[in-house]
């Protein structure tokens, strides 16, 4: 957030100013020397036109002719300044546009980079409309006071020879100059001073009103059903009003600063026109002279503002400069290491051992909670491991770890024996694959869904997954198969329909160890004991393809397991096979038989998209 005095703003607006022009030095001088030439022509037109004044039109008005050579001459100067002015302005705005949209591209795809890199735990801080702003309005703001910045450079340059000129024409009307031009800087200095916070504050509205926009249309399904609309929609007319008035409060400033800096530079005209005519008549100087000098305060009055254009941008790039950069400067991601399992080989061991972890604080002067404690097990190749607890055991948690979404506090998460902290991205992601409890679909086609682009998944390939998942049968069924749109996070498919494709995608990958966080709870129970079953064993002359850990809570895919782990509180209660859970542990009886009560009731209440299927778009998720 901008903080500090509105001097403290203006000197690390031009530091922001400094970076971008360390970044774009070469585009920055194309514009800037269009910027300069343009200014030097500005000075020479006010002397070519007091020149023609003087030589051509009071001759004219005086004797009654002049010779056309003269006439010829001064047409060619106006017209030779005219076009070395147009190839000034081009220089210019072309490169001011190069830079100011090179940069704002360059820093999109930097924060956004950065996003990905980021951990978890830093995505669940901070709400997706704000990090929306970042990469949108707060990059753009950063860089808008690029655009006048040449202009600004070269009217500064332009000033310091319109000074210089008038020295050399006239010491008393170098001394009205004088005068003027710094009033002229000071008046932009306070302007955009006063400017500061204000642009500070409408940049912050803007990214809550885009916030707000964001959450209720995000939950829209909630806000609906809910009857919350009357709500959200005050909630966001609120900080829309908000957002109103420090824009029109912005809009005053201009509206009273704006005339003021018009007619500064005309009033110095004025001044001009008195002392020089004092000065003609002293015969200190010549009508060119005073003509040129009159036209020079007039042509400058409008370069001038480009200081101030770029004076009053200033907050505004702190502001969204301030939000970027601690995007930029966030820390905490997850370096990776240097080794790569073999993928070709078979199924993996995943290990934990002596595995603690807590969720960091929302706010970081708050104590953060221990959520395992001493968490040990291990998936033996081609096994596949039940992973059963209550609802905040921490099941969860523990699928997180083991795909490496984060990293444990104390102990060690291993595939085939080594840390996963030491594996490459790479071998990571071909390696384990998780299919998390919310299923996530981009707006894409079915196959694009899948495939994720990632090389050497072919339809094929696609098609394998899609049986794997047992949900071949419903992508065939759809209009364009693979290639069916299927909206945005799949909002025209079922609960269960989402869960499948997310399962194929996972398994398209052909991971070596795949993670189901209750992957399949909105599937059919006979169906999703298929899937398992499926999954356990491959088709016919193929070695097993991967280790499954799978949070599960119906009887029939539990049963199916060859271990089952029993969690409560983060703690692992016991291990063994189903039956022998059954017989021995009391906890674990009663919540199985309460699932299945539960799983009988919805059975009953036909909420399953393979028992009853509801029509598009109507459905309500169950399990969100
Ligand atoms: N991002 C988070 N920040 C803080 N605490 C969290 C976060 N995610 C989960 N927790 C907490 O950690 C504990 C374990 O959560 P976890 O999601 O692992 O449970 P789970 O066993 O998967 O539950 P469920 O069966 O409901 O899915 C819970 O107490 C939960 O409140
Ligand atoms: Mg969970």
């Amino acid at each position: 957030m901008a903080s500090g005095t509105s001097r403290d703003v203006i000197r690390r607006g031009l530091w922001v100013l400094g970076r971008a022009i360390r970044e774009q030095p070469r585009i920055f001088a194309v514009a800037v020397a269009g910027s300069v030439l343009f200014g030097g022509l500005v000075i020479a037109s006010a002397y070519v036109v007091g020149a023609v004044v003087g030589d051509v039109v009071v001759p004219a008005v005086e004797a009654g002719e002049v010779g056309t050579g003269t006439v010829a001459l001064a047409a060619v100067a106006l017209f030779g300044i005219s076009v070395l002015r147009v190839v000034g302005i081009f220089g210019r705005r072309l490169g001011a546009g190069y830079m100011q949209f090179r940069l704002q591209a360059a820093y999109r795809r930097r924060v956004t980079r950065r996003y990905l890199d980021l951990p978890l735990a830093w995505h669940h801080r901070n709400a997706t409309g704000t990090l929306l702003s970042n990469a949108n309005s707060d990059v753009e703001a950063a860089w808008y006071p690029i655009a006048p910045l040449p202009f600004a450079v070269g009217t500064l340059v332009m000033l310091v020879g319109a000074v210089g000129s008038l020295f050399v024409t006239d010491w008393a009307l170098a001394l009205v100059g004088l005068a003027v031009f710094p009033a002229l800087f000071a008046l932009n200095v306070v302007y955009s001073r006063r400017m500061a916070p204000r642009q500070a504050r409408a940049q912050r509205l803007r990214a809550e009103v885009s916030g707000i926009a964001h959450e209720s249309f995000d939950g829209a399904l909630v806000v609906k059903t809910m009857g919350r609309e009357a709500q959200e929609t005050a909630r966001f007319a609120g900080r829309a009003r908000e957002l109103r008035d420090s824009l029109i409060a912005v809009g005053r400033l201009r509206g009273v600063f704006d005339p003021l800096l018009e007619t500064l530079p005309s009033l110095g005209t004025l001044a001009v026109l008195v002392v020089g005519t004092v000065r003609l008549r002293q015969g200190a100087i010549t009508v060119t002279e005073l003509v040129s000098v009159a036209f020079l305060f007039t042509v400058l009055a409008f370069p001038v503002r480009a200081i101030g254009w770029v004076l009053a941008e200033l907050p505004r790039s702190v502001a969204g400069w301030d939000r970027v950069s601690r995007v930029l400067d966030a820390t905490g991601e997850m370096p990776y290491g240097e080794v790569t399992l073999d993928d070709a080989a078979g199924p993996a061991t995943l290990a934990f051992d002596g595995v603690h972890f807590g969720y960091e604080p929302a706010e970081a002067h708050l104590p953060g909670t221990s959520v395992l404690g001493e968490v040990a097990f291990t998936v033996p190749a081609g096994r596949t491991v039940a992973l059963v607890g209550p609802t905040g055991a921490g099941k969860s948690t523990i699928a997180s770890l083991a795909v490496r979404l984060v990293d444990p506090d104390d102990g060690t998460v291993t595939l085939d024996g080594v840390d996963v902290r030491r594996l490459t991205a790479a071998s990571l992601a071909s390696t384990a694959a998780l299919v998390a409890q919310v299923p996530f679909v981009f707006d894409d086609t079915v196959r694009a869904n899948i495939s994720l682009d990632r090389p050497g998944i072919d339809d094929e390939d696609v098609w394998a997954a899609l049986r794997l998942a047992e949900a071949d049968g419903f992508v065939a069924a759809l209009p364009d198969g693979l290639d069916t749109m299927v909206g945005e996070r799949g909002t025209s498919l079922s609960g269960g329909q989402r869960q499948r494709l997310t399962l194929a995608r996972a398994l398209a990958g052909r991971p070596r160890l795949l993670v189901l966080d209750d992957a399949t709870s909105a599937v059919d129970p006979r169906v999703e004991a298929a899937i398992l079953a499926g999954l356990r064993a491959p088709a016919p002359g193929q070695p097993a393809a991967a280790s499954i850990l799978v949070v599960a809570y119906r009887r029939a895919t539990i049963a199916l397991a060859d271990e089952v782990i029993y969690l409560e509180q983060g703690r692992v209660l016991a291990r063994g096979t189903h039956a022998e859970l059954l017989a021995t542990v009391p906890g674990y009886v009663d919540l199985v038989t309460a699932y299945e009560q539960a799983e009988q009731e919805r059975a009953e209440n036909r909420t399953y998209d393979e028992v009853a299927p509801l029509p598009t778009g109507l459905e309500i998720e169950v399990d969100r």
